[in-house]
C-alpha cells in the first residue's frame, strides 16, 4: 500500500500514524498528484479525501490516475464538489481555494472530466450540503478493463473455428 502528499508534514503524519498502527506494508512518496511518482498499470485502487479540489490541473490529475491504475481499477474519493449551477465566482464566494471550497468542480465537471480520462461506471454520490450548492460527495469510477475495452474496439472479429494442434 501506497501513500502521496507534497508536503513533508503530511508525510510525517501519516507515517506516525501507520507506525502507531503496526502496520508493515504501508509506504509513503513524497510528490504531486498532477505528476504521479509510479509506473503506469501499478495500481489497484486509488482513494483520496479532499485533496483533488486542490489541485489546479483537474485534468492531469484525472488522466494520472488513470495512467497509474491498472485495467479495471477503480477510484474511490472523498471531496467536495458544487452545484451544477454554481458559477466559479458562486464557488469562491462561499470560500476560499485552500479551505476546498473554491477549487470544487460541479458535480458535471467532475463526471465530464474522469469521463475524458478515459474512466466509466462513474458515480458521485452527495453525503451533506455543509453550504448552499456545496456538498462532500463520494466519488466512484472504475478504468476499463482491457478484455471489454478490446470487445468494444473490435466487435467484427471473426472467430476462429479451427484448434490450432
Ligand atoms: C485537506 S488535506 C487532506 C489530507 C488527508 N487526505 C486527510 O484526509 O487527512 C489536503 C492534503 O492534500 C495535499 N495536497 C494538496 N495538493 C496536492 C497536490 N497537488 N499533490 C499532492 N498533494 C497535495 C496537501 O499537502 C494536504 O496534505
Amino acid at each position: 500500500m501506497c501513500g502521496l502528499d507534497m508536503t513533508e508534514e503530511m508525510l510525517a503524519l501519516a507515517m506516525a500514524n501507520r507506525d502507531r498502527a503496526g502496520a508493515t506494508n504501508v509506504e509513503f512518496l513524497k510528490g504531486y498528484i498532477e505528476d504521479i511518482p509510479l509506473p503506469a498499470s501499478s495500481v489497484d485502487v486509488i482513494i483520496s479525501n479532499c485533496v483533488i479540489n486542490l489541485a489546479i490541473d483537474k485534468p492531469r490529475v484525472f488522466a494520472e490516475m488513470h495512467r497509474v491504475l491498472r485495467a479495471g481499477g477503480r477510484i474511490g474519493v472523498a471531496d467536495v464538489v458544487a452545484a451544477n449551477d454554481l458559477s466559479p465566482a458562486d464557488r469562491a464566494e462561499r470560500g476560499s481555494y485552500v479551505g476546498c471550497i473554491a477549487g470544487a468542480l460541479s458535480f458535471q465537471e467532475y463526471e465530464e472530466g474522469l469521463r475524458q480520462a478515459g474512466f466509466e461506471e462513474i458515480s458521485i454520490t452527495s453525503t451533506d450540503e455543509p453550504m448552499p450548492g456545496i456538498f462532500s460527495a463520494i466519488v466512484k469510477a472504475r478504468k476499463r478493463s482491457g478484455i471489454r475495452a478490446r470487445t468494444a474496439l473490435s466487435p467484427q472479429l471473426p472467430m476462429v473455428q479451427k484448434s490450432c494442434c
